[in-house]
């Protein structure tokens, strides 16, 4: 399958958990691009089968904690229209709501949002095998 990883990272714990992803995807040999967000064109979206999404989350430690600058780059995301998308974040302190915040906002572009996963930015590797696998049955799903 193709598999394509968005990520929205200022510093860059979350482009970890996108290399994380791709890694877990590539041991299985599917073929992995990992884009920024700002960088995605459509191309890139309509080419993959399955998409997974990141981004960091922002608040005041428990309060108002989102994603990241998500009004900002999600409305510029290509159409993500019927595209199964795995969601993920990194935080420091609680995603909170942030993954189902993001996933309102993704299902408006067309997503279908199949798997979601939260990584603490100093355990970037933990729980990626599992969160993948789940993403890409779905994925499987598809192509059958
Ligand atoms: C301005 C700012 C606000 C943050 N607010 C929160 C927060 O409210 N809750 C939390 O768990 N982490 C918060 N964080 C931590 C980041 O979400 C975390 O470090 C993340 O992994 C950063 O991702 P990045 O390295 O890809 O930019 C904040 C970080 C910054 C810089």
């Amino acid at each position: 399958m193709n598999v394509l990883v968005l990520y929205q990272s200022r510093n860059g714990h979350t482009h970890d958990v996108a290399e994380a992803i791709a890694d877990v995807a590539e041991d299985q040999y599917h073929s992995v691009k990992i884009k920024s967000v700002i960088e995605v064109h459509q191309t890139d979206v309509d080419r993959a089968d399955v998409v997974f999404v990141g981004t960091w989350v922002h608040g005041l430690i428990v309060f108002g904690v989102r994603p990241a600058e998500a009004e900002l780059w999600v409305p510029r995301l290509p159409s993500l229209e019927g595209k199964p998308v795995g969601i993920y974040c990194t935080y420091a302190f609680s995603p909170r709501h942030s993954l189902d915040t993001l996933a309102e906002m993704l299902v408006e572009k067309g997503a279908i949002v199949v798997g979601q996963q939260a990584f603490h930015r100093n355990r970037t590797r933990d729980g990626a095998d599992q969160f993948v696998n789940r993403v890409l049955q779905f994925g499987k799903r598809e192509l059958a």
